[in-house]
């Protein structure tokens, strides 16, 4: 265990070093596939290596004590009472999951814990996903181990929890692709999830010559403060229109693009039409995107992403200035094959494809611009894709 992190665990908890333990669950960068999870929709996400991480020691005190490395904030959640935090600053969303898991059947186990993250926070890369779900699969695993249960903790049903906690707790309605990617990411892979059926597949993302850089507009996004729910409310009320002529279809997804076309004037509000398109054509833009990947296609993937950061910015509108200022400059860079936002939009980061020998000019460049016309100065990171949920022995 990271040293440093032990250090700090026991000058904030006191006691030795033998029954402490550490969980790790990262951020994710979703590759294409954007506002599609909550319509049952295709999407493409890998984990990174930005992570949140968990340094605990059971205690029969009956309190969760929560503790974090870049925070003041002390809490402590009485056990019995984890149905009072919602209106945490910080520590919210931990008390929501161990909320939901109690209401699981899980036997909750009284903890000190300390929180190390290193997803920038509200950066659109996921770090709620990523502190709900290391705290689910920490909770579980003692759960389990209190109950005698050998097998080992179930990571889709963690991610699930972990939604649940996010919408019935911090009141987003957010879909599951955040939790399931922090949950059961996988080195060098990124995950083709089917969020109607739960269906995944890897997707090696390891690409030759080429590098993934995700930009950090620096610009802070909300979920809930931003449009996220009035996004889904208008998805809703599309797909209620798009039933008069497909009374089967359950979700947008289940609506091809010919059909889209075929019934699309059926939906009243214009606004509402162009949400709809968007969440039909970015699905099949993710399925052509796994082709592409598939045989080799590199080129055809990246004008995917492209495409997708377009209908985002045109029929979705949830990109804004800095987002769309940072996947401008990156389009003009040669040897940058495709990029776009990622995540919830209003801010937050890009991804992009540069290949290997245009990395040093791309960061350069690219902040450099983005900084003239915005004011903000980015960050840029070159990511790769890494393992989901796991303890760290
Ligand atoms: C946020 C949500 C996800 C998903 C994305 C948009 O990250 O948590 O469920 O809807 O926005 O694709």
């Amino acid at each position: 265990m990271n040293q440093e992190l032990l250090t700090k665990f026991l000058a904030l908890y006191g006691g030795d070093a033998s029954d402490v333990r550490m969980f790790v669950s990262p951020g994710r960068v979703n590759m294409i596939g954007e506002h599609t999870d909550y319509n049952g929709g295709f999407v493409f996400p890998a984990a990174l290596e930005h992570a949140s991480h968990i340094i605990v020691r059971k205690t029969d005190s009956g309190k969760i004590r929560l503790a974090a490395t870049d925070l003041p904030d002390r809490v402590e959640l009485d056990i019995e009472k984890l149905d009072s935090y919602k209106d945490l600053k910080w520590g919210n969303y931990q008390a929501g999951v161990a909320y939901v898991l109690q209401n699981h059947g899980y036997e909750i186990c009284s903890c000190d814990i300390l929180y190390h993250d290193t997803v920038p926070l509200g950066a659109g890369l996921s770090s709620s996903a990523a502190i709900e779900v290391v705290m689910a699969l920490t909770l579980a695993t003692f759960s389990n181990e209190a109950k005698g249960i050998t097998e080992p903790v179930d990571m889709i049903e963690m991610a699930k929890l972990s939604q649940e906690a996010e919408i019935i707790y911090c009141g987003v309605n957010c879909g599951i692709m955040d939790q399931f990617a922090s949950a059961m990411g996988k080195k060098d892979q990124a995950i083709f999830l089917d969020c109607k059926t739960l269906d995944f597949q890897y997707v090696p993302l390891v690409l030759d010559g080429y590098k993934i850089i995700v930009g950090n507009t620096k610009k802070k996004r909300g979920l809930a403060d931003s449009k996220y729910n009035e996004r889904r409310a208008e998805c809703e009320s599309a797909l209620k229109q798009l039933q008069i002529a497909y009374p089967e279809a359950d979700c947008l997804r289940a609506i091809s693009v010919a059909q889209f076309e075929e019934a699309k004037h059926l939906i009243q509000n214009e606004v509402e039409r162009r949400r709809a398109e968007h969440v039909v054509y970015e699905c099949d833009r993710v399925l052509k995107s796994i082709e592409a990947l598939n045989t080799g296609d590199l080129h055809a993937f990246g004008h995917l992403m492209t495409a997708s950061h377009i209908s985002l910015r045109d029929l979705y509108e949830v990109t804004g200035l800095n987002l769309d200022v940072m996947v401008e400059e990156s389009l003009k860079i040669e040897g940058c094959i495709g990029s776009r936002m990622t995540g919830a939009g209003f801010g937050g980061c890009t991804v992009s494809i540069v290949a290997d020998d245009a990395v040093d000019h791309f960061i350069e460049e690219v902040g450099k611009n983005y900084k003239e016309r915005t004011g903000f100065t980015g960050e840029f990171y070159i990511s790769s894709a890494c393992d989901g949920g796991r303890e760290v022995k």
